[in-house]
Order: C-alpha cells, then structure tokens, then sequence
C-alpha cells in the first residue's frame, strides 16, 4: 500500500509510521529523518539544510523531492510505502504524484492526523530521541527504563534542537501557512481520510489499522 502521512508537527506520524513498517514491512520515508541523516553526516546539503530546520523553516523543495524521488526508486519501495513528514508544500505533492505516475502508479490514501495544539506542544516539548539508533521516547508518554537513555541500545537521549518552544511555535506556523492547504488539497482529490490522534499510542494505531483494512487487502 502507498500511503501519506499528514499532519501537524508532533501528531504522532513517525510513532504510527514506525508501527506500519514493523508490521507491513512497507519501509517508512521519512523526509525529517533523511535530513537529520544528512545533519549528523555533515554532508553539503546537511549543512545547508540545518539552517532552515534550526529556524523552524521548511528546507527547499527541490532538495526533499530529491531526496524521495531517490527512495521511491528504491526497490525496496516496489510493494508499497508509507511516507512521513512528505509532501508539506503543494508543489512537493505536486511533484510526487508526477513520480508515482511515472511509475504506473497511484497513491491508495492520505491520513490526515488530528491532535489539539495543546497536546501537540506537549508532545513535542517532552520527545526525547537517541542520536545513535533514531529511537523516539516521551518523558511522561512513552518514558525509557532508565532515564535519559535508550531502551534499544544504551545511547544518551536527547532532545532534538527544533524542539525548543520557540521553534515549536515557527514550527506550528509554518505548518498553517504550507502544510495545511494540502488537507483541501488531497481532499478535492478524494485521496483524504482524516484519523484521531489523540489517546494512546495503542489506541491511535487501532484506529489507523480500521481505516487501512478498509481500504482493502494489505
Ligand atoms: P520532521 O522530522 O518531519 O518533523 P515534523 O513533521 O515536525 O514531525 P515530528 O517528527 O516533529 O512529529 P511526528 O508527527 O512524527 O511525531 P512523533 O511520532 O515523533 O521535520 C523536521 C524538519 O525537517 C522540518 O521542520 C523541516 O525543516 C525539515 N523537513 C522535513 N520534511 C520536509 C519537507 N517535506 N519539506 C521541507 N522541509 C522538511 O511524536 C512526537 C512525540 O509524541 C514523541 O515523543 C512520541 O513518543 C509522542 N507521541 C506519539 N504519539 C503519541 C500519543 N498517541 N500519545 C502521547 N504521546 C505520543
């Protein structure tokens, strides 16, 4: 299945991303990830890309529609995927219905991820994340056993740089003003489904795995 997910910053997509792609197998492309990656690697587009990111800003487009056209070429993508944090402008989505065309190929749903501000903020304030395996923890939500390191492999958490509250808030505006209009967009299209995330993890994958199967075989 080719899936998006879309959503305001700390809705939870890369949470419910993760769990499809342990159970699916379809790999997770996840543009935040790829130019973290990018960040810790100190390439050329990762210096430039830090930038933006550190202000709360999108990165160009032709850099992420790049990036995702490289993985969705990928063989690996040939039975399906779920991407995260892609496309946030209209030319991005634009763009990637160009490349799944190209393929012969067509979108099965957007899911559009529904969370209030306030739990949002909370979300994102309390995200701890291990630079060495790219494990995502929450201090009240989903806490480590150990304080401040990684259940998976030991490494110190962090909190990532664009989750200090003044970025929060450049974050959160610029998904208003860009990301947004892609919910109109996508529903015009009839490619939309709007999903709940508010409650627990548990809960909110419940839901998402309803709304899947009603779409068809996996
Ligand atoms: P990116 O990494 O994509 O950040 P984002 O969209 O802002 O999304 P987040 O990763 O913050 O949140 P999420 O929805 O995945 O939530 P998560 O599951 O982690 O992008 C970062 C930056 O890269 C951008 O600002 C931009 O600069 C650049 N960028 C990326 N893509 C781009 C693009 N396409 N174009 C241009 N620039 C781009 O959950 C958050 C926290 O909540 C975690 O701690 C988690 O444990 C917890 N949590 C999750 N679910 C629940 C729940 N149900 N209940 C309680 N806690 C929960």
């Amino acid at each position: 299945m080719r899936i998006v997910f879309l959503g305001a910053p700390g809705v939870g997509k890369g949470t419910q991303a993760d769990r499809v792609m342990n159970q699916f197998g379809w790999p997770k492309i996840s543009t935040g990830d790829l130019l973290r990656e990018a960040v810790r690697n100190q390439t050329p587009l990762g210096l430039e890309a830090k930038k933006s990111m550190d202000a709360g800003k999108l990165v160009p487009d032709t850099v992420v529609i790049g990036m995702v056209r490289e993985k969705l070429a990928d063989r690996a993508c040939k039975g399906g995927f779920v991407l995260d944090g892609f496309p946030r402008t209209v030319a991005q989505a634009e763009e990637l219905s160009n490349i799944i065309r190209g393929q012969g190929l067509k979108l099965d749903r957007v899911v559009n991820f529904r969370v209030s501000r306030e739990d949002v903020v909370k979300r994102l304030s309390g995200r701890r994340s291990c630079p060495r395996c790219q494990s995502v923890f929450h201090v009240d939500f989903a806490p480590p056993k150990v304080d401040g390191q990684c259940d998976r492999c030991g490494g110190s958490l962090v909190q990532r740089s664009d989750d200090k509250p003044e970025t929060i808030e450049a974050r959160l505006k610029v998904y208003d003003e860009q990301t947004a209009p892609l919910i109109s967009y996508y529903e015009q299209k009839g490619e939309l489904s709007h999903l709940d995330g508010t409650g627990q993890m548990d809960q909110v994958y419940g839901r998402l795995l309803s709304l899947l199967s009603g779409l068809g075989p996996q």
